[in-house]
Order: structure tokens, then sequence, then C-alpha cells
């Protein structure tokens, strides 16, 4: 029988904070993970092991004279066997005193990871190693509890998680930027009999349906784009969180978004004190200001036609863009976008009422004719974090607008008739989930939260 209890590290440091690590004083523990750093002075030797769970690691102390432990490296995998000791007066509160420590995986001479401090570039390289350093440690542990209160947020709401599809026949952004799926380049139509199946861009159509029956719903999972732009923030293959629901109008759409982002952001935070603390120090000074204003402020609302009066304004007073056309109709660039979050808001703004023109065929179609019922939320340093709408839910006008855009009619006949039988106001928006990441550790790459990147001319394996 095995008498020493399986704890994490993460284990001991929750009852150091609840104040209960005391009662492990003395106890035998047994640990599994791998070695941050090793050194020793004089007789004692200090070994960093990190088992992942979180974002310290625990210092393990042993007998320097042994020189089989004084030999283990960087990235070794090890069991430690030991007792527990509280240290208030050391750097680290606590530490493991080893009485074995067996080595599980060495490392050879090769391994990519080294101590001294290797560019995001380089570690873009070794995917499959990046995880172990300090950095990437933090992202993708960061990443996984966002992931957790997203569901948790909309459990506690009522929202009922549904998977939409992967493979598509239709396209719901209308951008035609999708990646083709074939059985057979020889037949490409003959396994699903259709003419055209790709990788959904979005799941929205998808569950539109579900929310016209269970009232609260959304999705999360994987979507694709075959954009063709190399830019920080767009990447071929993301994961996108999608709510939608029914009775619900472009304010309810702009109310739950705040209220969701604030939340999941909120808790991640409380959860990942330790990492967001990091990323403050190493990544971004900023960061935990930004975050809390993100929470504490309310986010400010303005028209698109708002907006490009503030830009106009702009350029009067001398501030030089790019593009400088003014005209109703234009789509913001990230330098427009930019201008907005950053100097005239200060703060994340939701975008409202854009023209038709440059936005979906599914929106809401205003009645003064020019403008849909559209919201995309920017946020400074990232962007735009959401795009969503209240949805067209008049059969005729939704048909017209498609037939304007040309677009496949029978192809989509499906998704029509949703407004003929039990129609009803209805919702939503998409998050860029890896966006959300950027936001929460300030990492400026989206290939940088991405544990396997895809993006333009740009997949390792
Ligand atoms: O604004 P988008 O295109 O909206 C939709 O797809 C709607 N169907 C969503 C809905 O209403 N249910 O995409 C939503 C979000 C964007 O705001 C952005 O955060 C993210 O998805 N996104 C990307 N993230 C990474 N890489 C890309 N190539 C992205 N394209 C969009
Ligand atoms: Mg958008």
């Amino acid at each position: 029988m095995d008498l020493t209890e399986k704890y994490t590290i993460r284990d001991l440091y929750r009852r150091l904070e609840q104040k209960s690590l005391d009662k492990l004083e003395g106890e035998r523990l047994d640990l599994g993970g791998f070695v941050k750093s090793n050194r020793s002075m004089g007789q004692v030797g200090f070994l960093s092991l990190n088992d992942g769970s979180c974002y310290t690691p625990v210092q393990v102390v042993y007998d320097a004279s042994n020189k089989e432990i004084d030999a283990l490296r960087l990235g070794c995998s090890i069991k430690v066997e030991g007792t527990l000791h509280l240290t208030p007066e050391a750097k680290q509160p606590f530490e493991i005193k080893a009485e074995k420590v067996e080595l599980i995986g060495g490392v050879s001479e090769d391994f990519p990871l080294q101590k001294k401090k290797a560019s995001f570039e380089y570690l873009r390289t070794i995917p499959q190693w990046r995880m172990k350093t300090n950095t990437f440690n933090a992202v993708f542990r960061v990443r996984s509890t966002l992931a957790y209160y997203i569901h948790e947020y909309f459990h506690s709401h009522g929202f009922y998680w549904i998977h939409t599809p992967i493979l598509t026949a239709n396209d719901c952004e209308g951008e035609g930027q999708t990646f083709q799926v074939y059985a057979d380049v020889k037949k490409p139509s003959e396994y699903f009999n259709k003419d055209n199946v790709h990788l959904t861009v979005s799941g929205q159509l998808h569950v539109e349906p579900f929310a016209l029956t269970y009232g609260k719903v959304y999705t999360f999972g994987p979507t694709f784009r075959a954009e063709k732009s190399n830019t920080t923030r767009h990447a071929a293959e993301f994961w996108m969180i999608e709510p939608e629901f029914a009775f619900a109008h472009l304010e309810d759409d702009c109310n739950l978004m705040e209220d969701f982002l604030k939340y999941v952001v909120r808790k991640t935070w409380e959860d990942c004190k330790d990492d967001i603390a990091f990323f403050q120090e190493r990544i971004d000074k900023n960061l935990e200001s930004r975050l809390r204003e993100f929470i504490d402020k309310p986010f400010q609302r303005v028209t698109y036609t708002q907006a490009l009066e503030k830009l106009r304004k702009a350029k009067e007073n001398g501030h030089h863009f790019e593009v400088e056309d003014f005209s109703f109709g234009l789509d913001f660039g990230s330098e427009h976008e930019k201008y907005l979050t950053e100097v005239v808001y200060k703060g994340p703004i939701f975008l409202t009422d854009y023209p038709k023109e440059i936005k979906a065929f599914y929106m809401k179609q205003n009645d003064d004719g020019k403008t849909v019922a559209a919201v995309d939320l920017l946020v400074p340093m990232i962007g735009e974090l959401c795009g969503g709408s209240e949805r067209e839910c008049d059969y005729d006008k939704l048909l017209a607008r498609m037939n304007e855009l040309h677009m496949n009619i029978p192809a989509y006949q499906w998704y029509l008739d949703l407004r003929k039988n039990g129609s009803i106001p209805h919702s939503g928006f998409g998050l860029g989930f890896e966006r959300l990441v950027m936001l929460v550790t300030g990492m400026q790459n989206i290939r940088d939260t991405l544990p396997y990147p895809r993006c333009y001319k740009d997949m390792l394996f």
C-alpha cells in the first residue's frame, strides 16, 4: 500500500492560501514533474520542480553530496519523495526536504530548451517543447481556465451548449474564405453529394434553430478561415464562442457580451493570479490596470456614424491615417479601431449600426434602410474581440437582402424557413477565443496563444 498522499504543487499553494498547509508540516509527500533549475551550495542542493499544475514551482532541498541528483538538468522528469516544511522566513513559503529523488526521464544534449531566454519566434518552431517555459506554461493554463469559466458562465445562466458541425455546405459570413473539403480530389462532390463542402467559418447558422427552440444556446468549437492575412491577430484555425438567444435585441446582445466577458476575465484572474502577475511583470506592464478597467468600467456604446465623425474630426485636427476617406461605408481598418479605442474612448467600445454593405447578410435591417443592427466590440491593443448582431427575422426582408447579394438561395432555404415557422427576434455574437487569451495574458501574437498555431503560410506539423 502506498502511504504517501498524492498532491499537486497547486494543491499545496491552495492550502497555503487557505492557511491549512501547516497541517502537512513534516508529512511525507510524493511529487512528480520536471526540473526547472538545479543548483547546489556547499552541502545543500536546491531543485526547482514544476508539475504544470500552477505557475509557481516548489523548492526541493537535497543533500548535495548525492551526485546523481546534483547532475539533474533542466527538463529532466523526476519523482520526489520527501517531507514538507514551512519556511516562513525564507523567500519561498515552504520546501520539500528530499528523501528520494528518482530520475524518470533524462534529457539529451540537444534538448532545445536551455536556461537562457529564447525568443517567442524561436519557441514557435518548437511547439512541442515551448509549454515547458514559464511564459507558455502560463499561457495554456490561462487558456484552459478561460474555457472553463466560459462554460460555467453559460451553464449558470441557462444556456445550452450545442455542438454545431465542422463540415458544412454553407458559408455563414459569405466571404468565400473557406477551406474546401474533399474525400477524393478527382471526384470532389461525390462523398457528400454536394458541390461545395468546407470547414465551418462559424457555427451561427446551425445554432440559430436551437436558439429558437431552447431559448438560450451557445457554440464553442474550432472554426476555420482561409483569409490570406499574415497578421498577429488572424489564425486559419481558431476557436469561437457563439451565444445565440431568443427574444433578444441588439441592446440585449451588448449587455450579455459585457456581463459575460467581465465575468470570465475576473474569474480567470482570480484563479490564475500568479500567472497574470507573471504576465504583468514580464510581458506587459499595463496588463493588470487594463484588466481592472476592463472589469470595472462600463463599455462605451457608440454608433458607426458617431465613430466616423470622430475620425473625421481627428483628421481635421491634423491626425494622419493611411486610409482617410471617411465617407459612410468605410470598413474601419486597425488604425481606425486603434485610434478610437486608445485615443478617443480610451477603453473598450461597442460600435453599432454599421452600413449594411460591410456586414453579413443575416443582420437585422434598420428602418433607415442604410444600416444593420450589428455590433463589434473593439478593445485597446486587440482591436475586434467580438462581432455580433440582431438577426433579420422577417422572411421577405432577409430574402431580398440575399438576392441583392446574389446568394445561392436553395442552399440557404432551410435557414430562411426559420423565419416562416415560429420566428422570434433573436441575437448573438462570436467571440474569438484566442483574442480573449491575448487580452488576458498581454501576449501580442495570436500564434502564442494557440497550442499548435495554423496561420497563413505557417503550419509546422
Ligand atoms: O466577426 P465574425 O466574423 O463573426 C461571425 O463569425 C459571426 N457569425 C458571429 C456570430 O454572430 N455568431 O467573427 C467573430 C469573432 C471576431 O470578432 C474575432 O474575434 C474572431 O471571431 N475572428 C478571428 N480570430 C482569429 N483569427 C481569425 N482569422 C478570425 N476571424 C474572426
Ligand atoms: Mg467581425
